[in-house]
């Protein structure tokens, strides 16, 4: 069973007395497996967070299926093994994180020891312990958004969604949250997250979904987005007389003392190899050069322009 399933999402929102409409999401699927970290990512305004509100039934789809663990979200039940960080969260200034936990924990059927010692293990958890007595206002943004993650968690929620869980952190702050959301994953949780930052989804999801436009546009493991994508390959090569070098591929460039030739493909690269060794060449160096999420991302917005 998948931890989150979701087929065919369609969501417009009509405004003007329902003169215009506006179709944010045009059929979104995607699969999150249990225990994985998936990076939801796609551009300002490409339906995200719609997708994570149907998610969580707090906007009723205009169609489509979406399944937590298993149970369609309609059903109440659905939410109980599930934690939400929403977008920029806001909480009242003038309660404190203790306060703010138990009131949350009072949402779920819990004794009132067992509220305390959680809110004490998830306090020390996010790295709030010692703070846990101060009003809200004076927590800085990156305290805002850990204590937002505790908040997500007071349940032991088995899928965690975070809407942008970096949004407006330094980098201190990013990697404390990066370290949370690891943390996480070893607990067995499954963590589903937004983010329009590449960089952030580079160095930790196991799988990525790509929406724009209100599509998912590609989806998978990121090893093997990356992988599938070779763009090209760099032969480096030395002792071969330049003449007869630019007779076997016009396409180097002299780096380090070294010629370095772009093939496009494993067989340019097997054919120009062979000719440089046949020509008392010497080869130093063979790389394919990948393509980066954000090489992937990037030409996924211009083939959809
Ligand atoms: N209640 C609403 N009424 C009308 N349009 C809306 C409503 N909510 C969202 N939209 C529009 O839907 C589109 C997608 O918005 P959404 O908030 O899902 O994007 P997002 O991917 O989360 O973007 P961001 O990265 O900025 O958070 C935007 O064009 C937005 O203006
Ligand atoms: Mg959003």
């Amino acid at each position: 069973m998948k931890a989150l399933e979701i087929k065919g999402l369609r969501k417009t929102f009509r405004s003007n007395f329902m003169l215009k409409k506006y179709r944010v999401l045009k059929g979104i699927d995607l699969e999150v497996e249990r225990g994985e970290i998936y990076g939801f990512l796609g551009p300002n305004g490409a339906g995200k967070t719609t997708t994570i509100k149907c998610v969580l039934g707090l906007l009723n789809a205009d169609g489509g299926e979406v399944l937590v663990e298993g149970r369609p979200v309609a059903a109440i039940d659905s939410r109980r093994c599930v934690g939400f960080l929403p977008e920029n969260p806001y909480f009242y200034d003038y309660l404190t994180a203790r306060e703010l936990l138990t009131f949350a924990a009072s949402l779920f059927d819990l004794p009132p020891p067992a509220v305390r010692e959680r809110i004490g293990a998830l306090l020390h958890r996010v790295g709030l312990s010692g703070r846990e007595d101060l009003k809200l206002r004076k927590y800085s943004k990156g305290m805002i958004q850990r204590l937002g993650l505790a908040q997500a968690l007071i349940n032991d929620p088995d899928l965690l969604i975070l809407d942008e869980p970096f949004s407006g952190l330094d980098p201190i702050g990013r990697k404390d949250m990066r370290a949370l959301i690891f943390s996480l994953r070893e607990a067995g949780k499954t963590v589903f997250f937004s983010s329009h930052i590449l960089q952030d989804m580079e160095m930790m999801v196991d799988r990525v979904g790509i929406i724009l436009d209100g599509v998912i546009r590609r989806q998978g493991k990121l090893s093997e987005l990356i992988a599938r994508s070779t763009q090209y390959y760099e032969v480096a090569c030395t002792g071969i007389a330049e003449g007869r070098l630019a007779q076997i591929q016009s396409n180097y460039a002299v780096r380090d003392g070294h010629y370095v030739l772009t093939l496009a493909s494993d067989a340019d690269v097997n054919l120009v190899v062979e000719s440089i060794i046949h020509n008392d060449g010497r080869i130093i160096a063979v790389t394919p050069v990948k393509m980066t999420l954000e090489d992937i991302f990037f030409s996924e917005m211009r083939n959809g322009q």
